[in-house]
């Protein structure tokens, strides 16, 4: 009779080896222990034996409940380690409290990661532009579809100046000035237009550890005949497996901004968990991390191009949030405080 619960414990003992995750950790945990499990299931065989041999193999079924309850615990700690410790690998040597290293300059995080997605973008045959701080009511706003008054200016909090100019709350501020720029040679020579704009944003925003009021965007566009969301997926999907040096699955939900239509909040898989669900993802598998959207046709006339004949997409990803994710800044302020003991752990071979 031993022998069955020798051969229950050899198949549990093999099905545990190949589990690497929770979930299926409970299913054999339910499998084996649970009410109609294998192991209970053992005991309707008792009714056939001898009270000597009921004693015997009785025992030899708790021995192996008391083995398997024990061997799924082992488990659940080596998972949960093994978590943290890819985590960790994610967040790699960032530390608040680390001396400070000032024997050789360094870069600043967000100028690291615009530098790549910058390289990156060039690869792909986009033009990389700057644009001013300062910009007018019309660039920020009016030419990208949002007029005076319009509820959606509620969605920015901007600082204006004395003179009506404003300081940037998007990147999105110098599409106008883009189009502008690039038009005649797409009209004339049939280029696309392809370009990003990596630019310093302000909002008046109360500060904690994700909010402030300064903070960085890149924007990207391409403009051309028959641009489709496919395009803007396929960017942004290389884009980003580059950044982070593996392949990210992506996924559009719809989101509203008045100078996109269709626009779409993008979200990435989870980094820390692979999408299964952990505390960094609030357990749903997925990052937010882009808005975009196909240009809206009024957004592309007030640039000089006739929506009839062209399409294109835009994207305006959060580089501050980006360099968050890539380097394990928790706290925002972290990134504007000037601090070298922060700032100086960052170099750019990570
Ligand atoms: N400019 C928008 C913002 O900062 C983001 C965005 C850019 C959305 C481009 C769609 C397309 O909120």
């Amino acid at each position: 009779m031993s022998e069955k619960t020798t051969q229950l414990r050899e198949s549990f003992v093999s099905a545990l080896s190949a589990v690497d995750n929770m979930e299926a950790l409970e299913a054999i945990r339910v499998e084996y222990l649970g009410k109609k499990g294998l192991v209970t299931e053992l005991l309707k065989d008792m009714k056939n034996l001898s009270p000597e041999e009921k004693k015997t193999f009785g025992q030899a079924v708790n021995v192996l409940k008391e083995e398997v309850t024990e061997m799924v615990a082992g488990k659940r700690e080596e998972i949960k380690q093994a978590e943290i410790e890819r985590e960790n690998n994610l967040m790699p040597e960032f530390d608040i409290s680390a001396p400070a290293n000032l024997d050789r300059g360094s870069y600043h995080p967000i100028t690291l990661v615009q530098r790549q997605c910058e390289e990156i973008f060039r690869s792909m045959g986009f033009a990389v532009e700057d644009y001013s701080e300062i910009v007018t009511d019309y660039e920020c706003f009016e030419a990208l579809n949002i007029p005076k008054n319009h509820p959606a200016r509620d969605m920015q909090d901007t600082y204006y100046l004395e003179n009506g100019q404003l300081l940037k709350s998007h990147t999105s501020a110098a599409q106008n000035a883009i189009y502008k720029k690039y038009k005649d040679a797409l009209i004339n020579e049939s280029k696309p237009i392809k370009a990003i704009f990596p630019g310093r944003c302000f909002r008046n925003e109360a500060t904690d550890a994700c909010h402030e009021n300064t903070f960085f965007q890149m924007e990207g566009v391409m403009v051309d005949k028959n641009i489709s969301i496919s395009n803007l997926i396929f960017f942004m999907k290389t884009m980003l497996s580059e950044v982070f040096q593996k392949d990210i699955k992506v996924r559009l939900r719809p989101g509203f901004f008045p100078f996109v239509e269709p626009g779409f909040e993008l979200d990435i898989s989870c980094l820390i968990c692979g999408g299964e669900g952990c505390a960094s993802c609030k357990h749903s598998g997925w990052l937010e991390l882009c808005p975009c959207g196909m240009i809206h046709p009024e957004v592309l006339r007030a640039g000089g191009i006739d929506p009839e004949e062209y399409t294109g997409f835009a994207f305006g990803l959060g580089l501050t949030r980006l360099a968050m994710m890539k380097y394990g800044v928790k706290d925002i302020r972290d990134l504007n405080s000037g601090s070298l003991k922060v700032l100086s752990q960052f170099t750019d071979d990570k």
